[in-house]
């Protein structure tokens, strides 16, 4: 059995990566490192808490101390890094907890996993450390092009641009240090626990409280959506498979304009709800004022993966989003605590004050 650090497994992509991870009874010891901002649920793992292969540490990925004896309690092998700073319009608002989590914070873990690996007697055999990145480092796409791996960086918003300088931090690691390192870049993801402040569970929730639907400028700009397990799947396929020191783009080649998104998600509410035609949920949507620096289109060319990993996504889009709607208006408790903050108590509750 593997033991594995996942960093910002309370988060969204993150708690969906360890229930994804502990379907594979026995293959790895899941070590949850959080520190359980506004963005980190631990309702999301309440499945799982029990688990003997599941366990929770609070903590902050930029503490030395705390992540040194982490790696040495656990004599941890597999770094899996989600812990971030993830909203652009926060980012813009905010930048400086962006530059303070997503650069230094993986920074500090990567060289915490070099000092501690590199000193074992096998040193860096059988350690890998997964870095989990965006497409938005490459900045935006015209009307036609995608992105590949050999695309240059050019970041635009002040998430986009911590995110390359970790993910430039994580490569000059492999190259100067041989410490091994993978990093994979994926598109939008959407699914079951996304904070309501992204566009699809932002949408989701405004419509069940009948507020606005904030579309930003015209909608016009584009995103290549991916079913959040799909995601989960092909970090677990490149943890697994992929060649120390690469880079893999993971996408599913599901482009939408995002007034296109808002209308598909009121048919499907209105349809879920029952809504008839004078009461649809598409009443709602208002054109607000566009983000500044607002990228007009990603789109992922996920070929690499597909050709050297046999990574495919399983989810149609059409069955993605139907999915995840039903888990919104089946969890509308977890809407609610996560919406009002009360969530935050949880962990109180379950580990008291440490
Ligand atoms: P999220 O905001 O839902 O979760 C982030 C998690 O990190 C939270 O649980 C939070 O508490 C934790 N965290 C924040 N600061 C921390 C710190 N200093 N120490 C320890 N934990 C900390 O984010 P997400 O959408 O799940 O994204 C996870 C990762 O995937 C990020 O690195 C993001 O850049 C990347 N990514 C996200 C998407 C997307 O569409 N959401 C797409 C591609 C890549
Ligand atoms: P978001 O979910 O914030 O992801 P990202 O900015 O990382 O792509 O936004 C997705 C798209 O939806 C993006 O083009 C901005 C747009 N958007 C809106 O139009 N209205 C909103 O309220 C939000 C949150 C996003």
């Amino acid at each position: 059995m593997r033991n594995m650090l996942v960093t910002g497994g309370a988060g969204f992509i993150g708690s969906n990566f360890i229930l994804e991870a502990l379907k594979d009874q026995g293959k790895y010891n899941i070590i949850n490192l959080d520190i359980l901002s506004y963005a980190g649920n631990l309702e999301n793992l309440t499945s799982v808490e029990e688990h003997p292969d599941y366990h929770f540490e609070k903590g902050d990925v930029c503490d030395k101390e705390t992540i040194t004896a982490l790696l040495q309690k656990y004599n941890i092998e597999k770094v899996v890094h989600f812990a971030a700073e993830s909203h652009v319009d926060r980012s813009i608002e905010t930048p400086e907890i962006f530059l303070k989590t997503n650069v230094l914070g993986t920074f500090t873990l990567l060289e915490c996993a070099r000092q501690y690996w590199s000193q074992l007697p096998e040193g860096y055999q059988n350690k890998t450390f997964l870095h989990v990145s965006t497409d938005e480092v490459y900045g935006s796409l015209g009307e036609i092009g995608l992105f590949t791996e050999e695309t240059s960086y050019k970041p635009n918003s002040p998430y986009s641009a911590s995110k390359a300088a970790s993910d430039h931090l994580a490569r000059s690691y492999v190259h100067t240090y041989g410490f091994p390192v993978l990093v994979t870049n994926c598109s939008n993801n959407y699914g079951p626990f996304q904070f309501p402040e992204k566009l699809i569970p932002l949408l989701i929730n405004n419509i069940l409280n009948n507020k606005p639907l904030p579309v930003y400028g015209e909608g016009k700009n584009i995103r290549d959506w991916l079913y959040v397990r799909d995601h989960c799947r092909a970090i677990l396929c490149v943890l697994e498979n992929g060649n120390i020191g690469e880079q893999y783009n993971i996408g599913g080649h599901n482009e939408w304009t995002n007034i296109d998104i808002v209308r598909l998600i009121c048919k499907y509410m209105d349809e879920q709800l029952k809504l008839p035609e004078s009461k649809s949920s598409s009443n709602l949507i208002t054109y607000v004022k566009d983000r500044p620096g607002h990228d007009l289109r990603y789109a992922i060319d996920a070929t690499k993966i597909k050709r050297e990993l046999g990574w495919v996504p399983s989810e149609t889009f059409e069955t993605g989003i139907q999915k995840t709607i039903n888990w919104y208006l089946e969890n509308k408790e977890w809407l609610s605590h996560t919406t009002n903050g009360s969530y935050q108590n949880y962990y109180k509750e379950m580990y008291g004050n440490r």
